[in-house]
């Protein structure tokens, strides 16, 4: 019986994730499985909840990743926080914040958003203003929205909320890993994230950390997490403390690979990582202006590891990511929403910031244009 696995072909992931894997995180995924109550699976496990404090830059005891992809990070913070009727205000630039609105809307809270252009950042004076005008319990906000390319102002966010009793919600699913994220300076009180982007991990675990504020409200709820697998504190027992207790199966091979992905990622040092993204963004911007090609957001509020590009007038959507697909093994983003089918998104993501993709990209995409 022939094997489809053996037609996989090495495909240059510069699109908004996952992205381009080490060598040394497949070897990891690779290795001898343990049982999950093992004594040494268990001190890996300490190791990558160091290891995320650190890049997260927490001291967070409750730093840990849940079993699914970066939406159940979302799932987590929101259904650990919300009761039924809980004031919520959303900030919604793209298709990330929309999904924090169904999401909260679903555990019944009741949701406020304010709405920004996409491809615009959120303004922190509007949200100042709603602020004056309703207490909320959580404010949530998309730091890098994925769909756009567009960096919100998560530290200026943190600031007004300073001092009031609302609690600061951010989804670092794109940024982690690849810019500066400071959970504890900036008041973040529950942040999520994925692998399969900057930290350059396949998907399949989203690192999430809770502020002791945050603890406090989930330990006093009045009612029940409704959601058995995503309960924080029952996922806490078998995490934390002496004698660990079984709560599901924990995705073994995930968490090697995590736990390698995060030690390259603090081996070479987290500034050096974050100068690398920058660096190879200037690149690609330069090399996508001498073709003539626009961005779509302002320099300010650009994301180093995910580019918008306005679709070049006359080009083709469609065959042109499938040109760059087929004949040159690359693959780039399509638009999401009210931008689909007119920007790509370009993704640097972690293991895919190299000089080398720069530049084998921009030969393959004048290649595909010309043609
Ligand atoms: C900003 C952001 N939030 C949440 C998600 C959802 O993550 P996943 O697709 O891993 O469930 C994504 C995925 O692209 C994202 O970019």
């Amino acid at each position: 019986m022939k094997n489809t696995l053996d037609g996989i072909e090495e495909i240059l992931l510069m699109g908004p994730g996952p992205s381009c894997i080490h060598d040394s995180v497949y070897e990891a995924l690779s290795l001898k499985i343990l049982g999950h109550m093992d004594s040494y699976f268990i001190k890996i496990m300490d190791d990558v909840k160091e290891l995320l404090q650190t890049v997260m830059k927490t001291q967070n005891n409750m730093t840990i990743p849940i079993s699914g992809t970066g939406s159940s990070g979302m799932e987590t913070c929101f259904v650990n926080l919300i009761e039924r009727g809980d004031p919520v205000l959303i900030l919604i630039n793209g298709v990330f914040g929309k999904r924090m609105q169904d999401v909260a809307s679903r555990l019944g809270a009741d949701v406020d958003v304010l709405e920004f252009e996409w491809g615009t950042p959120v303004v922190p004076e509007k949200v100042r203003e709603q602020l004056s005008a309703k207490d909320y319990k959580i404010i949530a906000l998309v730091h890098a929205e994925t769909s756009t390319g567009v960096r919100n102002p998560a530290q200026e966010i943190g600031e007004l909320l300073k001092g009031t009793d609302s609690l600061f919600l951010l989804d670092t699913v794109t940024s982690l890993g690849g810019m500066k994220v400071a959970t504890d300076d900036w008041g973040v009180d529950a942040l999520y994230s994925g692998t399969q982007k900057c930290l350059s991990c396949p998907p399949g675990l989203a690192p999430v950390s809770f502020s002791e504020n945050a603890l406090e409200v989930i330990l006093n709820r009045k009612t029940k997490v409704p959601n058995w697998y995503l309960d924080v504190s029952m996922l806490t027992k078998y995490w934390e403390g002496q004698s660990r207790v079984y709560h599901h199966t924990a995705p073994i091979n995930m968490i090697y690979g995590l736990y390698q992905a995060l030690y390259l990622i603090v081996e070479e040092g987290l500034e050096s990582v974050f100068e690398r993204h920058y660096r190879y963004h200037k690149l690609l911007v330069e090399g996508l202006e001498e073709l003539g090609i626009k961005m779509l957001v302002d320099p300010e509020y650009r994301l180093p590891m995910l580019n918008s590009i306005h679709i070049p007038d006359g080009a083709n959507d469609g065959e042109v990511r499938g040109k760059l697909r087929s004949d040159h093994k690359i693959e780039i983003g399509a638009g999401l929403g009210p931008l689909a089918g007119k920007i790509w998104r370009i993704g640097l993501m972690g293991h895919t910031a190299r000089e080398e993709n720069v530049h084998r990209f921009l030969e393959a995409l004048k290649a595909v244009l010309e043609r």
